[in-house]
């Protein structure tokens, strides 16, 4: 929900039933986010990826970093990773000898050039062999000339100072930047480690009233994202007081992936008039066609009562309508059009 939608319910009265970010009151809306308060302090507590945590480790206990850059998808720990190795390498000068900057501060030529120089330039008191740290988070939002400033910057200052820069994706970071450092590849969490990481959250929390399928929906939902995950844990939690796979999708807002099933196997079965009713009930809730295309894929590849060969053509023709979405077909009537084309694979001739 955006921030207009929920200022409009907090004047209205509420028109859903059930308003899962309406203050009840609760000490719960009062909270620090989950994601804050469980943030990991120390690299043994990151989970996933364990080889590239395992070379961090090693790096915090030597000492000698060299420039870094941390690349993968959101949620997976890239940010906290380099602050548990600012952490663990510099102890007490964490506070002094550490400059974070990320995409919401000023990154251009001239803040480069003026405040990491100035910051690399200043005396701090380190424990032997350590350097100082710039951390540049979100480094693929800087512009290719800030990041041309920063080339040479980091040359100068090698013997005073490192820098970790955490982004999406590496390529979008300058060649001669990439060749100054070494890059740490992150991936999206396992499904286990996701699981393993809600449940102790939920012991902390002491959360009770929840079920298997509610935990499995948040890890649909999530996608290998634990910010994702505990974001849905604690937004389930505070509208609903319980996690059931049905309050999950209530605040996630996604289509609801027992019902795409249900369509898709229908298609298999080629009963178009049926899985067209149900789709247009989904449409009709307002999900755009792109929500509905992708999550058809997640719930697709998960679904053992379809034929792997058939799979294989439905998953050709979702990518041509994904295709289509993303150029600007993406009206209702390309979704019944792919449902058409699901049901006609395999058809027996009458
Ligand atoms: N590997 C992980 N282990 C434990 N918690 C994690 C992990 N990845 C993300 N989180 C949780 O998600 C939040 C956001 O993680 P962050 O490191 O900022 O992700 P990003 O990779 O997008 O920089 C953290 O506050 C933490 O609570
Ligand atoms: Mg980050």
């Amino acid at each position: 929900m955006n921030g207009e939608a929920a200022q409009k319910m907090a004047v209205d009265p509420p028109v859903r039933k059930v308003n899962p970010f309406a203050n009840t009151g609760k000490k719960i809306t009062m909270e620090k986010p989950w994601l804050e308060k469980y943030r990991p302090k120390k690299l043994i507590d990151v989970c996933g990826n364990r080889e590239t945590v395992e070379r961090l480790k090693v790096l915090a206990k030597h000492g000698n970093m060299p420039n870094l850059i941390l690349a993968g998808p959101p949620g997976t720990g890239k940010t906290t990773s380099i602050h548990c190795l600012a952490m663990e390498m510099l102890g007490d000068s964490y506070k002094n000898a550490v400059l974070e900057m990320n995409a919401s501060d000023d990154r251009g030529i001239e803040v480069v050039r003026n405040k990491i120089k100035g910051f690399a330039k200043r005396k701090v008191a380190l424990p032997q062999g350590r350097h100082k740290i710039i951390i540049l988070d979100e480094a693929d939002s800087m512009t290719p000339s800030a990041q041309q400033a920063l080339r040479r910057t980091m040359e100068l200052n090698s013997s005073t100072t490192r820098f970790a820069l955490a982004c999406n994706i590496s390529s979008k970071i300058i060649e001669p930047i990439q060749s100054r450092c070494a890059i740490l590849r992150y991936t999206r969490l396992p499904q286990l480690e996701i699981l393993k990481r809600v449940k102790q959250v939920m012991q902390f929390e002491n959360i009770v009233n929840y079920t298997e399928d509610g935990l499995e929906a948040i890890l649909f939902v999530a996608e290998g994202d634990m910010r994702t995950a505990l974001n849905a844990l604690q937004s389930t939690y505070a509208g609903f007081e319980r996690i059931t796979h049905e309050t999950v999708f209530k605040v996630c807002d996604q289509p609801h992936p027992k019902t795409l099933a249900s369509i898709l196997e229908l298609c298999a079965e080629h009963q178009f008039r049926k899985a067209y009713t149900l789709m247009r009930k989904i449409l009709n809730e307002g999900y755009s066609t792109i929500d509905v295309v992708q999550t058809l894929f997640r719930v697709m590849k998960f679904m053992e009562v379809i034929e792997e060969k058939k799979k294989l053509q439905w998953i050709r023709d979702l990518g041509n309508c994904h295709m289509g979405n993303a150029e600007g077909l993406d009206s209702h009537l390309q979704i019944y059009g792919l449902l058409a084309r699901f049901c006609q694979h395999d058809r027996p001739v009458r």
